[in-house]
Protein backbone atom coordinates (compact mmCIF):
# COMPACT_ATOMS: atom_id res chain seq x y z
CA UNK A 1 0.00 0.00 0.00
CA UNK A 2 1.07 3.69 -1.04
CA UNK A 3 1.91 5.61 1.62
CA UNK A 4 0.10 8.50 1.74
CA UNK A 5 1.77 11.82 3.34
CA UNK A 6 -1.44 14.68 3.75
CA UNK A 7 -1.06 18.54 4.51
CA UNK A 8 -3.67 20.90 6.58
CA UNK A 9 -3.29 24.07 6.08
CA UNK A 10 -5.73 24.71 8.23
CA UNK A 11 -7.22 28.41 8.54
CA UNK A 12 -3.78 29.47 6.94
CA UNK A 13 -2.67 30.83 3.48
CA UNK A 14 -3.50 33.60 1.10
CA UNK A 15 -2.97 33.51 -2.81
CA UNK A 16 0.06 33.98 -2.34
CA UNK A 17 0.95 31.36 -0.46
CA UNK A 18 0.22 29.43 -3.68
CA UNK A 19 3.95 29.95 -4.27
CA UNK A 20 4.64 27.29 -1.77
CA UNK A 21 2.64 24.86 -3.89
CA UNK A 22 4.60 25.69 -6.45
CA UNK A 23 8.01 24.92 -4.52
CA UNK A 24 6.35 21.53 -3.51
CA UNK A 25 6.11 20.56 -7.29
CA UNK A 26 9.42 21.51 -8.14
CA UNK A 27 10.61 19.32 -5.09
CA UNK A 28 8.04 16.55 -6.41
CA UNK A 29 9.37 17.01 -9.76
CA UNK A 30 12.99 16.24 -8.87
CA UNK A 31 12.19 13.76 -6.44
CA UNK A 32 10.78 11.52 -9.94
CA UNK A 33 10.23 7.89 -9.44
CA UNK A 34 12.11 7.86 -6.04
CA UNK A 35 8.58 9.55 -4.59
CA UNK A 36 7.65 7.09 -2.41
CA UNK A 37 4.48 8.24 -1.53
CA UNK A 38 0.90 10.41 -2.85
CA UNK A 39 1.33 13.66 -1.52
CA UNK A 40 -2.21 15.79 -0.69
CA UNK A 41 -2.66 19.94 0.20
CA UNK A 42 -5.52 20.50 1.46
CA UNK A 43 -5.53 24.37 1.80
CA UNK A 44 -8.30 26.43 2.97
CA UNK A 45 -11.40 26.47 0.72
CA UNK A 46 -10.63 29.80 -0.69
CA UNK A 47 -7.31 28.50 -2.47
CA UNK A 48 -8.59 25.19 -3.91
CA UNK A 49 -9.82 26.58 -7.35
CA UNK A 50 -6.36 28.35 -7.90
CA UNK A 51 -4.42 25.93 -6.29
CA UNK A 52 -5.46 23.20 -8.56
CA UNK A 53 -4.75 25.60 -11.58
CA UNK A 54 -1.20 25.48 -9.81
CA UNK A 55 -0.92 22.00 -9.51
CA UNK A 56 -2.52 20.42 -12.91
CA UNK A 57 -0.51 17.65 -14.31
CA UNK A 58 1.77 17.39 -11.11
CA UNK A 59 1.52 14.75 -8.42
CA UNK A 60 0.04 16.80 -5.84
CA UNK A 61 -3.98 15.92 -4.46
CA UNK A 62 -6.13 18.77 -3.04
CA UNK A 63 -8.49 18.39 -0.43
CA UNK A 64 -10.96 20.46 1.79
CA UNK A 65 -10.72 20.42 5.57
CA UNK A 66 -14.60 19.76 6.44
CA UNK A 67 -17.57 19.26 4.21
CA UNK A 68 -21.12 20.12 5.31
CA UNK A 69 -23.36 16.61 5.60
CA UNK A 70 -25.81 17.84 2.94
CA UNK A 71 -25.62 18.00 -0.93
CA UNK A 72 -26.86 21.89 -0.93
CA UNK A 73 -29.65 24.34 0.53
CA UNK A 74 -30.08 26.81 3.03
CA UNK A 75 -26.76 26.70 5.07
CA UNK A 76 -25.21 29.95 4.86
CA UNK A 77 -21.52 30.25 5.30
CA UNK A 78 -21.29 25.74 4.68
CA UNK A 79 -19.34 24.52 1.61
CA UNK A 80 -20.62 21.10 0.26
CA UNK A 81 -19.13 17.74 -0.76
CA UNK A 82 -19.70 18.75 -4.27
CA UNK A 83 -18.98 22.22 -3.83
CA UNK A 84 -14.70 21.33 -3.21
CA UNK A 85 -14.87 18.36 -5.93
CA UNK A 86 -16.04 20.59 -8.28
CA UNK A 87 -13.38 23.47 -7.34
CA UNK A 88 -10.56 20.22 -8.15
CA UNK A 89 -10.43 18.44 -4.65
CA UNK A 90 -10.54 14.87 -4.68
CA UNK A 91 -10.23 14.46 -0.60
CA UNK A 92 -11.87 15.86 2.37
CA UNK A 93 -11.32 15.79 6.24
CA UNK A 94 -13.58 15.29 8.58
CA UNK A 95 -13.86 15.13 11.97
CA UNK A 96 -10.86 16.83 12.97
CA UNK A 97 -10.55 17.43 16.42
CA UNK A 98 -10.38 21.12 15.85
CA UNK A 99 -13.92 20.81 14.71
CA UNK A 100 -15.23 18.31 17.10
CA UNK A 101 -13.96 21.01 19.65
CA UNK A 102 -14.89 24.63 18.24
CA UNK A 103 -17.63 23.32 16.30
CA UNK A 104 -18.89 20.69 18.88
CA UNK A 105 -19.19 17.74 15.99
CA UNK A 106 -20.57 14.70 17.47
CA UNK A 107 -19.25 11.20 15.60
CA UNK A 108 -22.68 11.02 13.86
CA UNK A 109 -22.28 14.36 12.06
CA UNK A 110 -19.43 13.37 11.24
CA UNK A 111 -20.21 10.10 9.37
CA UNK A 112 -23.03 12.05 7.57
CA UNK A 113 -19.96 14.08 6.18
CA UNK A 114 -18.41 10.86 5.21
CA UNK A 115 -21.75 10.29 3.25
CA UNK A 116 -21.66 13.37 1.67
CA UNK A 117 -18.06 12.98 0.69
CA UNK A 118 -18.71 9.51 -1.03
CA UNK A 119 -21.73 10.98 -2.80
CA UNK A 120 -19.84 13.94 -4.22
CA UNK A 121 -16.93 11.16 -5.39
CA UNK A 122 -14.44 12.21 -2.52
CA UNK A 123 -12.40 10.18 -0.42
CA UNK A 124 -13.09 10.87 3.50
CA UNK A 125 -10.27 11.07 5.99
CA UNK A 126 -11.75 10.49 9.33
CA UNK A 127 -10.38 12.11 12.21
CA UNK A 128 -10.29 10.60 15.50
CA UNK A 129 -7.70 11.32 18.74
CA UNK A 130 -8.08 10.91 22.00
CA UNK A 131 -6.96 14.37 24.47
CA UNK A 132 -4.91 14.46 26.64
CA UNK A 133 -6.88 13.08 30.10
CA UNK A 134 -8.10 9.88 29.06
CA UNK A 135 -4.52 9.24 27.79
CA UNK A 136 -3.46 9.13 31.28
CA UNK A 137 -5.94 7.61 32.86
CA UNK A 138 -5.41 4.85 30.23
CA UNK A 139 -8.58 5.54 28.34
CA UNK A 140 -7.08 6.26 25.24
CA UNK A 141 -8.11 3.10 23.42
CA UNK A 142 -11.54 3.15 24.53
CA UNK A 143 -12.22 6.54 23.65
CA UNK A 144 -10.35 6.12 19.78
CA UNK A 145 -12.70 2.93 19.58
CA UNK A 146 -15.64 4.56 20.14
CA UNK A 147 -14.91 7.79 17.93
CA UNK A 148 -14.60 4.99 15.00
CA UNK A 149 -18.05 2.84 15.90
CA UNK A 150 -19.65 6.28 15.46
CA UNK A 151 -17.44 8.44 12.77
CA UNK A 152 -16.78 5.38 10.45
CA UNK A 153 -20.09 4.42 7.85
CA UNK A 154 -20.60 1.08 7.63
CA UNK A 155 -19.86 1.69 3.99
CA UNK A 156 -16.67 2.51 4.11
CA UNK A 157 -14.10 0.53 2.42
CA UNK A 158 -10.22 1.28 1.50
CA UNK A 159 -11.00 3.04 -1.70
CA UNK A 160 -13.66 5.66 -0.34
CA UNK A 161 -12.04 6.12 3.10
CA UNK A 162 -8.43 7.12 5.20
CA UNK A 163 -8.74 7.13 8.51
CA UNK A 164 -6.43 9.87 10.78
CA UNK A 165 -5.44 9.13 14.00
CA UNK A 166 -4.59 12.58 15.79
CA UNK A 167 -3.72 12.39 19.34
CA UNK A 168 -5.69 15.89 20.28
CA UNK A 169 -2.67 16.80 22.73
CA UNK A 170 -0.08 16.57 20.21
CA UNK A 171 -1.55 19.16 17.59
CA UNK A 172 0.57 22.06 17.15
CA UNK A 173 2.12 21.30 20.68
CA UNK A 174 5.25 19.58 19.24
CA UNK A 175 4.44 16.38 21.73
CA UNK A 176 4.24 12.80 20.25
CA UNK A 177 3.43 9.69 21.45
CA UNK A 178 6.28 7.57 21.97
CA UNK A 179 6.63 5.06 19.02
CA UNK A 180 5.35 2.69 21.43
CA UNK A 181 2.37 4.45 21.63
CA UNK A 182 1.82 5.15 18.40
CA UNK A 183 2.47 1.38 17.49
CA UNK A 184 0.04 0.53 20.09
CA UNK A 185 -2.80 2.81 18.78
CA UNK A 186 -2.40 1.60 15.21
CA UNK A 187 -2.68 -1.71 15.96
CA UNK A 188 -6.08 -1.16 18.30
CA UNK A 189 -7.49 1.14 15.46
CA UNK A 190 -6.71 -1.62 12.99
CA UNK A 191 -8.16 -4.34 15.02
CA UNK A 192 -11.33 -2.06 15.31
CA UNK A 193 -11.93 -1.42 11.69
CA UNK A 194 -11.35 -4.89 10.62
CA UNK A 195 -13.93 -6.28 13.46
CA UNK A 196 -16.59 -3.70 12.02
CA UNK A 197 -15.56 -3.50 8.10
CA UNK A 198 -14.05 -6.79 7.88
CA UNK A 199 -11.26 -7.09 4.79
CA UNK A 200 -12.01 -3.60 3.93
CA UNK A 201 -10.76 -2.47 7.29
CA UNK A 202 -7.65 -4.85 6.84
CA UNK A 203 -6.57 -2.32 4.40
CA UNK A 204 -7.86 1.08 5.34
CA UNK A 205 -4.72 3.70 5.30
CA UNK A 206 -4.57 4.75 8.98
CA UNK A 207 -2.54 8.31 9.32
CA UNK A 208 -0.92 9.79 11.89
CA UNK A 209 -0.93 13.19 12.81
CA UNK A 210 0.34 15.52 15.82
CA UNK A 211 3.61 17.27 15.71
CA UNK A 212 5.08 15.92 12.35
CA UNK A 213 8.02 17.43 11.47
CA UNK A 214 11.39 16.51 9.33
CA UNK A 215 13.91 15.37 12.06
CA UNK A 216 11.11 12.54 13.51
CA UNK A 217 8.80 11.68 10.39
CA UNK A 218 10.98 9.12 9.32
CA UNK A 219 11.03 7.01 12.70
CA UNK A 220 6.85 7.93 12.52
CA UNK A 221 6.24 6.33 8.90
CA UNK A 222 8.05 3.69 9.23
CA UNK A 223 6.20 2.30 12.07
CA UNK A 224 3.76 -0.78 11.68
CA UNK A 225 0.46 0.21 10.26
CA UNK A 226 1.34 4.13 10.21
CA UNK A 227 0.29 4.51 6.46
CA UNK A 228 0.99 8.01 6.34
CA UNK A 229 0.82 11.25 8.07
CA UNK A 230 -1.21 14.59 8.17
CA UNK A 231 0.31 17.11 8.66
CA UNK A 232 -0.05 20.71 10.10
CA UNK A 233 2.01 23.43 10.74
CA UNK A 234 5.19 21.63 8.64
CA UNK A 235 3.38 21.51 5.60
CA UNK A 236 3.02 25.20 5.18
CA UNK A 237 6.66 25.40 4.31
CA UNK A 238 6.96 23.21 0.92
CA UNK A 239 10.79 22.61 1.83
CA UNK A 240 9.44 21.10 5.42
CA UNK A 241 6.70 19.31 4.22
CA UNK A 242 9.17 17.88 1.26
CA UNK A 243 11.61 16.77 4.00
CA UNK A 244 8.60 14.79 5.57
CA UNK A 245 8.09 13.35 1.64
CA UNK A 246 11.57 12.63 1.44
CA UNK A 247 11.81 11.17 4.77
CA UNK A 248 9.55 8.39 4.03
CA UNK A 249 10.45 8.21 0.37
CA UNK A 250 14.08 6.88 2.18
CA UNK A 251 15.91 9.52 -0.25
P1 LIG B 1 0.44 19.86 13.61
O1 LIG B 1 1.24 19.03 12.60
O2 LIG B 1 0.65 21.32 13.45
O3 LIG B 1 0.65 19.34 15.00
O4 LIG B 1 -1.10 19.63 13.27
C1 LIG B 1 -1.58 18.33 13.08
C2 LIG B 1 -2.96 18.39 12.54
O5 LIG B 1 -3.88 18.77 13.23
C3 LIG B 1 -3.16 18.00 11.15
O6 LIG B 1 -4.49 17.85 10.84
Amino acid sequence: MRPLVAGNWKMNGLSASLAELGSLQDGLAVLGLRLGSDVLVCPPATLIAQAAWKVAGGAVALGGQDCHAKDSGAHTGDISAQMLKDSGASFVIVGHSERRQHHGESDGEVAAKAQAAWRAGLKAIICIGETQAPRYAGDANQICGKQLDGSVPGGATPANTVIAYEPVWAIGTGKTPTSADITAMHAHIRACLVRRLGKGGREMPILYGGSVKPDNAGEILNLPEVGGALVGGASLKASDFLSIIRAISGS
